[in-house]
């Protein structure tokens, strides 16, 4: 496959810098995009060191003129940018009757306008190429629901309704868009944080996974890569579950 351009969200660290490694092996030039640049360094290296093209792109995925800055930036880079991963996410474990205006619009602005704008900023140069590759990252709390989690949950299930419907809008142009519900994966800085606000402890959840171990984030950035070959092109609208099986549809 030829090379192509890749904005990865949320890049620095987790899922989104297994992703951004995973798509530079595939032969793409890589925009490491997280809150700031420094953050970034450490991926775009390791993409580097491995003989990839990748560089840093700080900017907050809520805010349009930052988002259009770094996509504006990596194309002056590399070129068209016609594969967009939207990782960034923040979580959240707000009893429901604690929520707060502020939070909710916090949470909302990050994970449901976060990828609408990083898709807006890049989706002319997806038409112009009649081919494009979004995969939004969801989370398995959307298909299940989860105590504590109204704000993120919901804000998640946003994401799986905005892959359906930017699915069909965008198809005739060559585009697919597909989403990926994680499940729990360790070693990211958003599961070692929050592990005593899980719902259930990780011996407990291991024991109802069929796979019996938690979720890493290769396990998810392979999927990525996948939805993000040729090969794929009859894949859209789609949400692929990456969970160990805790969801079975
Ligand atoms: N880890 C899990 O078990 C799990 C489960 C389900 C869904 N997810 C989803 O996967 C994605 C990645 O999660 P992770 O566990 O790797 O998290 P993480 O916290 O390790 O990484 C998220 C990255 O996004 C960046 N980020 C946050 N807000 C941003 C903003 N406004 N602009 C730009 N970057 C921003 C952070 O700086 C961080 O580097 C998230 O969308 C998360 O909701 C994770």
């Amino acid at each position: 496959m030829a090379n192509k351009v890749a904005l990865v969200t949320g890049a620095a660290a987790g899922i989104g810098a297994a992703c951004a490694k995973r798509l530079a092996r595939d032969g793409h030039a890589i925009g490491v995009l997280d809150l700031d640049e420094a953050r970034c360094a450490e991926t775009v290296k390791a993409i580097q060191d491995a003989g990839g093209q990748a560089i840093a792109l700080g900017a907050d995925v809520s805010n349009r003129q930052s988002v259009f800055a770094a996509a504006a930036k990596l194309r002056e880079a590399f070129g068209p940018v016609t594969i967009l991963v939207n990782n960034a996410g923040v979580t959240d474990f707000t009893p429901f009757e604690e929520i707060t205006d502020d939070r909710w619009d916090f949470v909302y602005a990050v994970n449901v306008r976060g990828p609408m704008l990083c898709v807006q900023a890049v989706i002319k140069d997806m038409k112009t190429a009649h081919w494009g590759r979004i995969v939004n990252i969801s989370s398995s709390g959307a298909q299940t629901g989860a105590i504590n989690m109204i704000t993120y949950s919901s804000s998640k299930g946003a994401v799986i309704t905005m892959t359906r419907s930017m699915a069909q809008e965008f198809g005739p142009d060559g585009i697919t868009v597909n989403n990926i519900p994680p499940g729990s994966v360790m070693g990211t800085i958003m599961s070692e944080a929050n592990r005593d606000k899980f719902q259930f402890p990780t011996e407990v959840l291991l024991a109802t996974l069929p796979v019996r171990r938690m979720g890493e984030p290769n396990d998810i950035a392979n999927a990525c890569a996948w939805l993000c070959l040729e090969e794929s092109s009859y894949v859209t609208g789609q949400t692929i579950g990456v969970n160990g099986g805790r969801v079975v549809s």
